[in-house]
C-alpha cells in the first residue's frame, strides 16, 4: 500500500497532509472474518507517538495504543503502573497522526475492573478524549458483563485472553498460558465468552499454538495472535520490539529492523561531531546576507 499522507515539513513536522483517505470502521474489520475464514490476515500494529502512527499507518488495518507503552516509552516495571492520563495522552496522538487504521486504546489497569459502571466512565473518557474507535481491555468470562456492558451503550471492544500482562502477579510471570488442560479449557472458554459479550475482535497472548487454532476456528470473531499461532485471523507486535530497539528478543517476536543500532551509530556520529567542531557545518549555519 502506498503513503496515504504527505508530511507538511516545511511548516510543521507534526501536521501531515493527508491525501483524501477514508479510516477503516470497526464494522468493517470484524466483516473482515466471514463464515469462520479471513481471506487476508489483519494486520495490526502498537504505536503511541504521532509520528509512529504516520509511519505505520497505511501498511496496518489497525493501530493499538498498548499498555505495553509502560515499559516501552516510560520505563516502567510492569504494565500496571499506566494511568488512564497516560493512555488517553499517547491515545489523542495516534488518532492525530493515523487516517487509516482504526485506532484502539487500551483500558490501563485499575480503570474498568471494578464495576460496568467504573469501565463505562473510564472508556467514555478514552473515547472522547482521543477520537479512538474502540477500547481493548484484558481477560475472559469475568470480564463478560463489562464488555456487554460498553458494547450495548456502543462502546466497541476488543478483548485480550491468554497471557494477561496486567494479570502478571496472579499468573506469576509472562510464560506461554495453556499448558495444562484445565488452563486451555478456560482459556478457550474466555475467548467465547468474549465474542458472547460482543467484542469485535481478541487478542490472543502467549499460549500454546493449538488454543490459538482452536479458538480461531470456533470463533466468529476475528482473533489477533501474538505469541499464539499463524493461523489465526490477524497478528499484533508492539513496534519496538519489530524494529529492533531492545537486547531481548522474546520468542514470538520477530525483527524486521536494528533501530537500536541504528540510533546508538548515530548519536556516537553525532557526539564524535560535536566534539571535534566539526558540527555545525556550514550548511547548518545562517549566514548573514
Ligand atoms: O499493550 C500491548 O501492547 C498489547 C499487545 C501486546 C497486544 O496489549
Amino acid at each position: 500500500m502506498s503513503t496515504t499522507f504527505q508530511l507538511d515539513t516545511s511548516t510543521s513536522r507534526a501536521h501531515p497532509t493527508p491525501q483524501p483517505m477514508r479510516r477503516l470502521t470497526v464494522p468493517e474489520i470484524q466483516r473482515r472474518k466471514a463464515a469462520g475464514k479471513t481471506a487476508q490476515p489483519l494486520v495490526m500494529l502498537t504505536a503511541y507517538t504521532a509520528r509512529q502512527a504516520q509511519l505505520l499507518d497505511a501498511h496496518c488495518d489497525m493501530l493499538l495504543v498498548g499498555d505495553s507503552l509502560g515499559q516501552v516509552i516510560y520505563g516502567l516495571p510492569t504494565t500496571l503502573q499506566v494511568t488512564l492520563d497516560m493512555m488517553i495522552a499517547h491515545g489523542a496522538a495516534v488518532v492525530r497522526g493515523s487516517y487509516h487504521s482504526v485506532v484502539i486504546v487500551d483500558m490501563p489497569f485499575g480503570s474498568y475492573e471494578q464495576s460496568p459502571q467504573q469501565a463505562y466512565a473510564s472508556a467514555a473518557r478514552v473515547m472522547a478524549e482521543t477520537g479512538c474507535a474502540a477500547v481493548k481491555l484484558e481477560g475472559g468470562a469475568a470480564m463478560a458483563e463489562t464488555i456487554a456492558f460498553l458494547v450495548q451503550r456502543g462502546i466497541p471492544v476488543m478483548g485480550h485472553v491468554g497471557l494477561t500482562p496486567q494479570a502478571v502477579n496472579a499468573l506469576g510471570g509472562y510464560g506461554a498460558r495453556g499448558r495444562t488442560q484445565l488452563e486451555h479449557e478456560k482459556i478457550v472458554a474466555d475467548g467465547q465468552a468474549v465474542q458472547n459479550a460482543g467484542a469485535f475482535a481478541v487478542v490472543i497472548e502467549g499460549v500454546v499454538e493449538p488454543i490459538a487454532v482452536a479458538l480461531t476456528q470456533s470463533l466468529e470473531i476475528p482473533t489477533i495472535g501474538i505469541g499464539a499461532s499463524a493461523q489465526c485471523d490477524g497478528q499484533v507486535l508492539v513496534t519496538e520490539d519489530m524494529l529492533g530497539m531492545f537486547e531481548r528478543v522474546p520468542r514470538f517476536v520477530k525483527r524486521y529492523g536494528t533501530i537500536a543500532e541504528t540510533i546508538s551509530a548515530a548519536a556516537e556520529l553525532y557526539a564524535k561531531e560535536v566534539r571535534e567542531r566539526s558540527f555545525p557545518g556550514a550548511e547548518q549555519v545562517y549566514s548573514a546576507e
